[in-house]
């Protein structure tokens, strides 16, 4: 009796074994009939444009003579009084994580920040006041410009850790400027930026062989550069160094893997 009842649980276990294959297979082939998928990738380098990285300069050289004379008159500080105060505040304007000891300390100075009532959440503004936001130069040979050939790139003035600096070929909005960051206030129209074509950043694709911006016309002798992606704000890990001389970045993309001579070679 026993040896029957398992031939014939075997024999119901191996025709629902077969009945449940037979059902898989059959959905597999309706679905590769009825609901079958294409993945298609499209690589097309000639479409993949890339906005060139930002630059931040900042001058090491801050205040303007001019204002600051201005300034001095109107608040009544002469002679000896106007040096020691020019050395503060240009340290001041100059002052970062690493050099915040340089900043002159004495009673001179605690009397003649008394006596102008100048107060500490003010001297941001006054730096702001005194510095001359060089890309409104009229003459174009001092103005701060970025230009690619007969293109203006806007550059604007920033607020930095390291203080009143130029930004060029960014994505960041206009918020992004010294005027709003101080005031609240979205920086003023720049005509001269205006007077060839403006563009806001600089793309280029891999293809092209040659992509380049030039931020010049800096007063300043000696300048601090950074350089970082176009949708970032300037990182203080992204430092060049000091430089008192004209300098050429060359940035590669370590995105893209490919052999060299890939664009002539392939087909
Ligand atoms: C990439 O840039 C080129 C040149 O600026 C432009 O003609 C092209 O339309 C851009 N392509 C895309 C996908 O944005
Ligand atoms: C500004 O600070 C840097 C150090 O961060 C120093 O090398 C430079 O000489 C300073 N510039 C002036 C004008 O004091
Ligand atoms: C800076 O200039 C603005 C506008 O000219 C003025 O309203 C403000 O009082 C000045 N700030 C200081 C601290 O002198
Ligand atoms: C540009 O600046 C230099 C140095 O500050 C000055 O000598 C020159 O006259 C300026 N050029 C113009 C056209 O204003």
């Amino acid at each position: 009796m026993l040896v029957v009842f398992e031939k014939f649980l075997w024999f119901v276990l191996l025709f629902v074994s077969i009945y449940f294959c037979i059902i898989v297979c059959l959905s597999s082939i309706d679905r590769y009939y009825t609901k079958s998928t294409h993945i298609g990738l499209e690589r097309n380098y000639h479409f993949w444009n890339t906005t060139l990285p930002s630059l931040t300069i900042c001058p090491m050289e801050r205040l303007d003579n001019t204002l600051f004379a201005d300034y001095c008159r109107k608040n009544g500080i002469k002679g000896p009084e106007k040096a020691i105060f020019w050395d503060f505040l240009e340290n001041l304007a100059n002052s970062t994580y690493v050099n915040f000891q340089n900043i002159p300390q004495s009673d001179q100075i605690d009397q003649i920040i008394k006596d102008i009532g100048l107060k500490p959440e003010h001297y941001m503004e006054v730096i702001y006041n005194l510095t001359v936001d060089s890309t409104y130069t009229p003459s174009e040979v001092n103005r701060t410009r970025c230009v690619d050939g007969q293109t203006f790139i806007h550059v604007r003035q920033v607020l930095t850790e390291y203080g009143l600096c130029y930004l060029g070929n960014s994505r960041l909005g206009e918020k992004y400027s010294s005027r709003y960051l101080i005031f609240g206030k979205y920086p003023e129209f720049n005509k001269y930026e205006h007077e060839r074509r403006l563009i806001q950043y600089l793309e280029g694709s891999f293809f092209e062989k040659d992509v380049q911006y030039t931020l010049m016309g800096f007063s300043s002798p000696a300048l601090d550069s950074y350089i970082h992606s176009a949708f970032e704000v300037m990182k203080v890990d992204t430092n060049f160094g000091y430089t008192t001389d004209g300098v050429v970045y060359d940035p590669i993309s370590k995105e893209i893997t490919a052999d060299d001579n890939l664009e002539r070679q392939v087909t």
